[in-house]
């Protein structure tokens, strides 16, 4: 999978895929990412973005010239599953999402800063609107780095165990069940007897069931 991610601030994107399952991701060839300074495509030599908003009112609004020119100019190279913009008014994010794009070839990703962009962009460019939940932050890079870990990590291939994926949170509307390490017993505190059983029926019996019961008491909104 490629994804491209046009954005004012490519700074805040360079250390969310440069460790671990990211990292891995890169090095293995099946995800690619390429952050594009907005700038690049700039309507003046001050490398002008954004403009006041007609009807006024405080903040800036970002221009449709540079975005439709990084749009078209990256399209020209890539023919995108989908074209994305981060905002809060999108479409909350969630797993179900994750996987759906986790099929696609190319994405290109837009963030947003100060107002957000100019609504022609999103009403003839962009294909997906999508917020990583109900608040408001100062731009779009750390909901694109949050999209694209959530979607890279899923890719297969990408996490050592291929079945870890699937006993994630959020998979078959589940919580993930609780988990525990060495020692057996820290300060009096012992580890279910059912985890040391070695007996794998019990113990996928027993993880269900916590399963359940989590999502029950955290998360009834998306139990079955
Ligand atoms: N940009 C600013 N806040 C955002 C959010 N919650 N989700 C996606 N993009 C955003």
């Amino acid at each position: 999978m490629h994804i491209d991610i046009v954005s004012v601030l490519p700074e805040l994107l360079e250390s969310p895929f440069a460790h671990s399952i990211m990292k891995r991701a890169r090095e293995k060839g099946i995800l690619s990412v390429e952050v594009h300074h907005l700038r690049k495509w700039a309507v003046n030599a001050y490398g002008q973005v954004d403009d006041y908003q007609y009807g006024g009112g405080a903040g800036m609004v970002m221009m449709c010239e540079p975005l439709v020119n990084a749009i078209e100019e990256l399209s020209a190279k890539r023919s995108y599953d989908e074209i994305i913009y981060l905002t809060p008014d999108g479409e909350t994010f969630n797993q179900k999402t994750a996987n759906y794009l986790s099929l696609k070839e190319n994405l290109l990703l837009i963030c947003g800063h100060y107002k957000g962009i100019d609504e022609r962009v999103r009403e003839h460019f962009v294909t997906r609107e999508i917020s990583i939940g109900d608040y408001v932050l100062s731009g779009g890079e750390l909901p694109a780095a949050i999209l694209v870990d959530a979607v890279g990590r899923i890719l297969p291939g990408v996490l050592n165990d291929e079945t870890s994926a699937l006993f994630d949170s959020f998979q078959d509307n589940l919580l993930a069940p609780p988990v525990y390490t060495r020692p057996a017993e820290y300060r009096g505190w012992k580890v279910p007897d059912v985890l040391l059983s070695g007996d794998p029926k019990k113990i996928a019996d027993w993880r269900h069931e916590m399963s359940v019961k989590r999502t029950e008491e955290r998360r009834p909104d998306i139990a079955d």
